[in-house]
């Protein structure tokens, strides 16, 4: 087998794949659904930005990704897009469980509200709920699929973000634990990918900050120095989550947060 042929395949790597995207307009989704196009998946983006989402879609191409409406805390809207990938591809082989918002920062203890948490905890619990059990009902007949689901680093460290948001985070990595423990016995793996710090437009509103000093400002606390976590840092790993290099990996929280968490003592 000669180099160039090994070498395609690699590039290729997630050829034959179908995909589904939620959060899949913007930041980290939208990188996601560019580098599994790039490496031969098919995508279906799902999101509440609908003009975003089809630019992004229209951008990569009717035969590559398709937008489907869905809010994540809809059952019905999950459930349909879902259905609508399996109606269009005829399968569904991954989940990348992606969306999420942050609430506002000043909102401490007594002042946080708990419409406030609840609003939070239903987008980046419940949509994270919704997205497994509809993956699972349609990836269990097909007895394989990947679902990946974005937690943070805040699923490992308090203090760092608020608290519904750090708690949403530690849920949805025992969501993930729960689900691969149930859903191994069907080929289906589930794993979290968690990132440290990336300037998306979530976490630039949050800190008032434009990319630069949101950036910079990540480089002053980082533990690995020279390099900043960028969006295709994250999509790389959803990819390797995805896709069969990781056939074996379920039940993981991969930090990509270059060691802070260790070297912080707090993981
Ligand atoms: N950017 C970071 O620093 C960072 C770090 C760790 C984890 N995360 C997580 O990454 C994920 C993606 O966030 P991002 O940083 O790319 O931000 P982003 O704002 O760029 O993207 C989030 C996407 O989710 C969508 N969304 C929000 N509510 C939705 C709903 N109810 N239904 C469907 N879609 C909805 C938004 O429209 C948006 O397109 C989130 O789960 C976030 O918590 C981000």
């Amino acid at each position: 087998m000669g180099s160039s042929f090994v070498l395609s395949c690699v590039a290729k790597r997630l050829e034959g794949k179908v995909a589904l995207i939620t959060g899949g307009a913007s930041g980290l989704g939208e990188c996601t659904a560019k580098l599994f196009a790039d490496l031969g998946a098919r995508v279906v983006v799902a999101d509440i930005q609908d003009h975003k989402g089809r630019v992004l879609c229209d951008s990569l191409g009717p035969d590559t990704a398709s937008y489907v409406h869905c809010d994540v805390t809809k059952e019905s809207d999950v459930a349909s897009a879902v259905d609508a990938t399996v109606a269009r591809h005829g399968k569904l082989d991954v989940m990348f469980s992606n969306a999420g918002v942050a609430e506002p920062w000043q909102k401490s203890f007594p002042d946080c509200e708990v419409d406030d948490f609840q609003r939070l905890m239903s987008v980046n619990v419940t949509g994270v709920f919704l997205a497994t059990k509809h993956a699972a009902r349609v990836m269990t007949p097909a007895r394989q699929g990947s679902i990946v689901i974005t937690a943070s680093t805040a699923s490992t460290i308090a203090g760092l973000m608020p608290h519904a948001y750090t708690c949403s985070k530690h849920a949805v990595v025992g969501l993930m634990k729960s689900a691969a423990a149930e859903l191994g016995k069907h080929g289906i793996r589930v794993n979290c990918v968690s990132p440290h710090g990336v300037a998306t437009p979530l976490a630039m509103a949050l800190l008032d900050l434009d990319k630069e000093a949101f950036e910079a400002t990540i480089e002053r606390s980082a533990n690995l120095k020279g390099v900043r976590l960028g969006t295709e840092d994250v999509a790389e790993a959803v990819a390797y989550l995805a896709g069969d290099e990781s056939r074996y990996v379920s039940g993981v929280n991969l930090l990509l947060d270059g060691g802070f968490a260790i070297a912080k003592g707090l993981a």
